[in-house]
């Protein structure tokens, strides 16, 4: 068997900011190749290194050998087009996240795949970050975490135009306190803002509960100045902190409680302890998860994907924001 045999052939539909870095990838990994690009732009960023596998359309792409998996970069509201085309060809697909721009939509997602019987999964990427995996490995130093806080604030990137920052960003915190938490969501409530004008909105906080009684909030916006992706874990020993963006984890414990002062002792209150940065090997998140979708594709059943019905609930918790922002209720998913 050659090197080349052992590589799952992949396609890349959507050469634009999140795309192009899955047509890297795609050229330097060992375990799959690029087959075929397609994006009626062409290859705006020069990220396929033979012009001849960029096309125009998924027909050109279907219409010699298809490929074993296609991921699905392309606007959000084009996902479910997409799959249809690409499905039914018997075409895995690594569907970006969010999975769709209505829960309507990625349940049809859903159908189609499982008709045409191929896997299928989310590219909710934050679960492949080393911080965040090091920070649900070490939850138990914590102790019973009662809190998770994210902060994912940043510039507006202009490419977003089909959806608001609830379904483009905060989709990202929605999986994510589910999957440290371990719990499902039971319970939202938010705040939204439109300040720059557009349809959609650009700023969200979230407050809610999963089911197992931790609390979470999200602070998500395309205002800040400054990009911060920040996920917090506060349990009855301490806290965990990961910063996404520089793969960074810290450890702080709280310390015991000591005072010579008496009213200060009858307290009980939480004291600075030590704190501890771990080091972590900083593996590119978008590399792990094509690594662990490609090893699924191959029948590895315990390769950690993100399953359509988990990017199904997502879209359909930030439903619920989006609905529990225009009635000032709170709403259990
Ligand atoms: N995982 C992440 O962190 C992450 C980051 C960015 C974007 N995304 C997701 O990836 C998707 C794409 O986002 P982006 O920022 O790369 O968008 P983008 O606008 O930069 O790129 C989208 C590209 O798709 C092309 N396109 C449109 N319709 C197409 C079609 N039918 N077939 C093939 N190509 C088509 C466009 O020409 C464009 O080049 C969105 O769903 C977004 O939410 C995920």
């Amino acid at each position: 068997m050659t090197a080349e045999d052992r590589q799952l052939r992949g396609a890349v539909l959507g050469l634009g900011m999140i795309g192009r870095h899955h047509a890297r990838l795609l050229q330097t990994v060992p375990f799959a190749r690029l087959v075929g690009a397609v994006d009626p732009g062409g290859d705006r960023f020069g990220a396929v290194r033979d012009s001849r596998l960029v096309l125009d359309d998924v027909a050109a792409l279907l219409a010699d050998d298809p490929p074993d998996f296609a991921v699905i970069a392309v606007p959000t509201e084009e996902h479910v087009r997409c799959a249809r085309q690409l499905a039914p060809a018997g075409v895995h697909l690594l569907v970006e996240k969010p999975l769709a721009s209505t829960a309507a939509e990625a349940r049809e997602l859903i159908d189609v795949c499982e008709r045409a019987g191929i896997r299928a999964a989310v590219g909710h990427v934050e679960r492949y970050n080393p911080a965040l995996i090091g920070l649900r490995e070490r939850m138990d130093e914590v102790g019973a975490p009662f809190l998770i806080a994210t902060e994912r604030v940043g510039p507006f990137p202009d490419r977003v135009r089909d959806v608001g920052v609830v379904k483009d960003l905060a989709t990202h915190d929605l999986d994510l306190v589910r999957w440290l938490g371990g719990a499902p969501i039971a319970s939202v409530a938010a705040q939204i803002s439109h300040r720059t004008g557009r349809e959609h909105e650009d700023l969200v906080l979230i407050t809610g509960r999963l089911g197992s009684d931790v609390a979470f909030n999200s602070v998500v916006d395309w205002l800040t100045p400054a990009k911060r992706r920040i996920s917090r874990v506060l349990g009855d020993r301490g806290m965990l902190v990961a910063d996404t963006l520089t793969a960074d984890l810290t450890l702080f414990r709280n310390g015991a409680v000591t005072s010579e002062w008496s009213a200060a002792q009858a307290l009980k209150g939480v004291a600075e302890g030590d704190s501890t940065r771990f080091a972590l090997a900083r593996r590119e998140p978008l590399l792990v998860e094509l690594e662990a979708f490609c090893a699924w594709v191959r029948g590895d059943d315990t390769a950690p994907i993100v399953t359509l019905h988990e990017g199904l609930e997502t879209v359909g918790h930030a439903e619920a924001v989006l609905a529990a922002a225009r009635s000032g209720e709170t709403v259990r998913p």
